[in-house]
């Protein structure tokens, strides 16, 4: 077992480790388990089992299945039934689930009573290595991904590996695309990692793997907890993926969006006079097959780029590579983003510009 502080106040730890659900427990006398639908018969019951055996009693609250719970709606629908199980302030919510799980749970936790304890148990790579660290939740809108939300800091964190076995292949190889975006921002040996034939939910490597990425995360965060600066740079690729995802209604997944999104900001660095790091963002997107695109225009495309988080008034911001660990964050001339549209759409062969 791996065990990574994240050194904030106060300060959480992360375990990283194989069967770690048999060991999960809070101090606090109520506790509502928010579950993904996908692992509420899997993994549900073993954790509300050692969660009581620490002396908490536990309800179970089943959310619908990945990006579908981030709404308000959900967001509704269980912040009353906490209220109707007369839930008070040293009650404690924990997550099990994806990322998805993870943001709308913890954004729960963060609002109730104005802030009640959050703990999260991540079952996907990508929420072990991103999600669940660092204290970002929120739900979506019609108009664009993320856009409600709180910080809100997990109390603890714990990232059992065998959860990883029952999933997709498509679906760990989509989280790989955070554990590859954290290496290219601050440990290369990740990429190679990744890279590797058959990284997968069984590799050996895995814990020290995971671990690493989360590394990465929990280091940025500590030194800039609310995205004043260097944060930022987490949401390497993520301009172009907000809006694929947005755009396609999340068919495309988050991390798949990811990918693209890495491959775009490698072909827009360099045109920015950055090191060419296409080769390494495309080798990942062979990695990970993600879901093809829909016929997509750059006019399209543009007004959902506009709505990116990072934007201020005077437009859009990218965070781009200077070279492998070099992340920085610039505005982009319009020519320049559509000219690396371009190249993005010619280099993957897709049919519409
Ligand atoms: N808060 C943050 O800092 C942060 C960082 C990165 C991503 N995110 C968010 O995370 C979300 C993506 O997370 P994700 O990729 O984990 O997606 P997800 O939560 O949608 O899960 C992906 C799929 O896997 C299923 N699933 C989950 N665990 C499983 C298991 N062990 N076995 C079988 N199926 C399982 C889910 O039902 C879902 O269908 C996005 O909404 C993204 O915005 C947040
Ligand atoms: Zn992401």
């Amino acid at each position: 077992m791996t065990e990574i502080e994240v050194q904030l106040q106060p300060r959480y730890s992360v375990q990283v480790g194989k069967d770690l659900l048999e060991t999960v427990q809070v101090p606090h006398a109520r506790v509502a388990l928010l579950a993904d639908a996908a692992v509420l018969e899997t993994f549900a019951p073993k954790l509300a089992v050692s969660l009581e055996r620490g002396g908490s009693s536990v309800s179970i609250h089943a959310l619908p299945a990945g990006e579908t719970c981030k709404t308000l709606e959900t967001h509704a629908r269980l912040l009353s039934s906490l209220a109707q199980e007369r839930l008070t302030r040293d009650a404690a919510v924990v997550s099990l689930g994806g990322g998805a799980t993870s943001d709308l749970s913890g954004y729960v936790a963060a609002s109730y009573l104005r802030g009640i304890a959050f703990y999260a148990v991540p079952t996907t790579l990508l929420a072990m290595v991103d999600a669940s660290v660092g204290g970002k939740t929120g739900v979506n809108l019609p108009e664009g991904k993320n856009l409600v939300g709180a910080f809100h800091q997990p109390r603890g964190v714990w990232a059992s590996l065998d959860t990883l076995e029952t999933l997709p292949e498509a679906t760990f190889r989509e989280g790989a695309a955070e554990t590859f975006k954290h290496g290219l921002l601050a440990n290369s040996s990740l990429c190679d990692r990744v890279l590797e034939p058959g990284f997968s939910a069984t590799s050996a490597n895995l814990e020290s793997t995971v671990s690493d990425a989360i590394q990465v995360k929990a280091d940025v965060v500590a030194r800039d907890p609310h995205e004043a600066g260097e944060r930022a740079h987490l949401n390497f690729g993520h301009t172009l993926a907000h809006a694929l995802e947005a755009f396609t209604h999340h068919e495309i997944s988050h991390g798949d969006a990811v990918g693209y999104g890495m491959h775009y900001a490698a072909i827009l660095s360099s045109l920015a006079g950055g090191d060419d790091l296409t080769h390494l963002t495309r080798a990942f997107l062979e990695y990970q097959q993600p879901r093809v695109l829909p016929a997509l225009t750059w006019e399209t495309l543009e007004p959902f780029m506009a709505r990116d988080k990072k934007a201020d008034s005077a437009g859009v911001r990218f965070v781009l590579l200077a070279g492998l660990g070099k992340p920085k964050l610039e505005r982009v001339p319009n020519a320049l983003q559509l000219e690396a549209w371009r190249a993005f759409c010619a280099d993957l062969k897709l049919e519409s510009r």
